[in-house]
């Protein structure tokens, strides 16, 4: 097929490819935090909206000069996704000021299940990475219209609310965010659950984590913080709209643990087969993500509260599923 690059470039032949679906907010901060990271030789831009998409791929250009070389190109056609080595789907309504994730499903869900079976056939190797909301269900209605193996399904879950979690748990305990190990799992959305159980700062398990011999974490100061977590897609929404730079960069955090098979344990978004019981449904637990996409599991055994917690997360999701026969 002929591509139709609006702006064709020189990319590297056998370099890696990202393409990203969706030319939004949310798209294109994507496709420019893989630009300043260097996450691929090519990255394409894939939008239905020819002016958009044309007016994106000129402004990430017109960096390039500050940025690792990477090839930018966009359409309006889908074949620019050609042989895209990742494919993220970002496409879809966003969500409105009060509105919740869940509030998206039906419309997105149709839209992703149009979407799929034109890019397996530009991209039929490409692994799939659904950031589009509400992204459990996404991730799930987007495995079934592939027919992928689950591992090349990789939803975005939450990666983000996680980072959000250690920045919140950084600043209380007075250290730098990458000496926070903690994740949320479950739903991206409201029904996030913290596994506290499994939080350190440093080495120290955050319960243990004292300032001036005062405990930092307690009950309080914990539902404090995952309070604000659930919120804090709400907070920013009200002040500007959307999420983009934190979604962009999350994003690009996994597409680089792909494609450079880093072998990162991330709470992505893929097919839980048996965890604890909890089977059937695509949400996110922390998993080894490589070049293959999502791994299993890793085998932690969360407190028996947070297990009630992700099993009610895992219900939720489920009926929304149910409910668009998925
Ligand atoms: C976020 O959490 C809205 O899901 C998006 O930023």
């Amino acid at each position: 097929m002929q591509v139709p690059q609006l702006f064709p470039v020189h990319s590297a032949p056998h370099g890696t490819k990202v393409a990203v679906v969706g030319a939004g907010a949310v798209g294109s901060t994507i496709a420019y935090a893989c630009q300043i990271h260097g996450v691929a030789h090519t990255v394409a831009l894939y939008d239905t909206d020819a002016a958009k998409v044309r007016a994106q791929v000129l402004d990430l250009q017109h960096g390039s000069m500050f940025t690792p070389t990477t090839a930018i190109i966009g359409s309006d056609d889908v074949g620019v996704c050609a042989d895209a080595d990742v494919v993220v789907i970002t496409a879809g309504a966003k969500q409105r000021p009060g509105q919740s994730r869940m509030a998206l499903a039906e419309a997105n869900v149709a839209m992703c299940q149009a979407l799929v079976p034109r890019l397996l056939e530009v991209a039929p190797e490409a692994i799939l990475v659904p950031v589009t909301n509400p992204v459990d269900v996404v991730t799930q209605a987007v495995l079934a219209v592939s027919g992928l193996p689950a591992h090349r399904v990789v939803g975005s879950g939450t990666v983000l609310d996680s980072s959000r979690l250690r920045s919140l748990i950084s600043e209380r305990a007075g250290v730098g965010v990458p000496s926070v190990r903690a994740y949320i799992a479950g739903e991206h959305g409201d029904s996030a659950v913290p596994l506290w159980s499994g939080a350190f700062v440093g080495s120290v398990p955050v319960s243990d984590w004292k300032v001036d011999g005062t405990p930092t974490f307690t009950q309080a100061v914990r539902d404090d913080i995952a309070r604000t977590v659930t919120n804090a897609a709400y907070e920013v929404i009200a002040g500007k709209g959307a999420t983009t730079y934190a979604v962009g960069l999350a994003a690009a955090y996994i597409l680089d643990a792909v494609l450079g098979d880093q072998r990162l344990i991330l709470p992505v978004s893929s097919l839980v087969q048996d965890f604890h019981g909890i089977g059937g449904v695509c949400m996110s637990l922390p998993r080894l993500v490589d070049r293959s996409g999502a791994g299993v599991p890793e085998p932690v055994t969360p407190s028996p509260e947070e297990l009630a917690r992700l099993r009610s997360s895992a219900a939720q999701i489920r009926k929304v599923c149910r409910d668009l026969r998925l």
